[in-house]
């Protein structure tokens, strides 16, 4: 600092004149390509990746970053023309640490826009951050269904799905299928009482009845009480919202518990989604709804899964998905803009009418960012989830108070 006050107080007039001569050729430049000096890219484009690595959902975080990286470097590794730098923080699924880590994200890096994260509970302290801060958040996967409705933002975008979607597309399958009595059981959080809440108001508005709704703390995975009472009620069918690792164990022990010759499981397909090498024979034939079937055979899945593996060497689940769309929203911003970040309206407006071609198949934003796509109903056939068929077309939520 001291440096610079004695060179420039020493500098003299020809300094000022060269000063004067750069700001003029830098104009001029600006005049002759049409653009003015401000609307240029301004260097690297800051992304914070706000993601769990370790803990339960560990793979999800791991597959949503390869995602979106896939999609970027497709993209020519650029966005808008910007090159980009990547800042990545471990949120562990950890409700209590999301505000102090989206902090260093947003405050400390200053970053253009916040991508994350797994975790409805971490999704909602990340959202309230882009809201005070007015920093772009796009959710690859946290379904809390509150940040798409009453606490809706113009810069708050979701590429995944809403926790109550599939339990409403469950619970209207399992209706039809003439089911007369469910159990539902899930951790408690947002993700889990919204899933089993949506299962509950579809099956019910079907006809059916939920006789008994089971929570256990998050991350937690001693499942075997549950699953004495879940014997004792003896219902028609069991809905469970787990996913990652807890999915992976809650299979297993519903396999190794008999249930599974006698009361028939089903979910969404976060049960099964990535995790079917680890549960093998436990999982085969399970039913789930979800957005997305490996098997898809779309132009646009078939290209996915093969660029997939090739860069990973590993198959691609859901949350790669989720990943790979936020990546192709932001695309759509940032070509909209040709990579100014400044001009925000402009950018949010092509990121809300855009039209996405994802793996899942077409994908549209209803008025409060969130995704409006079909739902598929799927049933685990050795190490795929195979799509049996359509179980709602063009799934979108209610505005819930949203007021976009
Ligand atoms: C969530 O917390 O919103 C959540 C977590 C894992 C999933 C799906 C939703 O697989």
């Amino acid at each position: 600092m001291k440096q610079i006050q004695k060179r420039s107080s020493c500098g003299g007039t020809r300094r000022r004149v060269l000063g004067v001569l750069a700001a003029a050729l830098v104009a001029a430049g600006g005049m002759l390509t049409g653009e003015s000096a401000q609307a240029q890219p301004q260097g690297k484009l800051k992304i914070g990746l706000m993601l769990p690595y370790t803990g339960t959902y560990a793979a999800l975080g791991t597959a949503i970053t390869n995602g979106f990286k896939l999609a970027i470097a497709e993209n020519g590794g650029k966005l808008g023309g910007r090159e980009i730098e990547y800042f990545t923080v471990d949120d562990e699924s950890d409700p209590a640490k999301a505000p102090e880590n989206a902090n260093k994200l947003v405050k400390r890096d200053q970053v253009d826009v916040l991508v994350g994260t797994v975790h409805s509970g971490v999704a909602l302290a990340m959202a309230k951050i882009a809201r005070d801060n007015n920093t772009l958040l796009i959710i690859p996967n946290a379904g809390a269904d509150d940040i798409t409705g009453p606490l809706c933002a113009a810069n708050i975008f979701r590429t995944s799905f809403s926790n109550s979607q599939m339990g409403v597309a469950m619970g209207k399958v399992m209706a039809e299928q003439t089911k007369k009595t469910a159990v539902t059981f899930t951790w408690d959080y947002a993700a889990g009482k919204e899933s089993t809440g949506g299962f509950k108001e579809a099956f019910e508005a079907g006809g059916g009845k939920v006789v008994k709704e089971m929570f256990l703390p998050f991350p937690q995975v001693e499942f075997q009480s549950y699953l004495t009472e879940i014997a004792a009620l003896k219902p028609d069918v069991v809905y469970v919202f787990f996913a990652g690792g807890g999915a992976v164990k809650f299979v297993k022990d519903y396999a190794a518990a008999g249930l599974n010759k006698t009361i028939p499981l089903v979910g969404p397909g976060f049960l099964t989604d990535g995790t079917l090498d680890a549960q093998g024979d436990a999982a085969q034939g399970l039913l789930t709804t979800l957005h997305y079937g490996d098997g898809l055979n779309l132009p646009k899945n078939n290209a996915f899964r093969a660029a997939y593996m090739k860069t990973y060497a590993t198959a691609p689940d859901v949350y790669a998905v989720g990943g790979y769309d936020a990546a192709q929203l932001l695309i759509v911003g940032m070509n909209a803009v040709k990579g100014d970040t400044s001009k925000r309206a402009e950018l949010v407006k092509a990121m809300e009418g855009a039209k996405i071609d994802s793996p899942r198949g077409p994908l549209a934003l209803n008025k409060g960012h969130n995704p409006i796509h079909d739902i598929y109903l799927r049933k685990v056939e050795g190490k795929e989830n195979k799509v049996v068929s359509v179980a709602v077309k063009n799934l979108t939520d209610p505005p819930r108070g949203c007021k976009l």
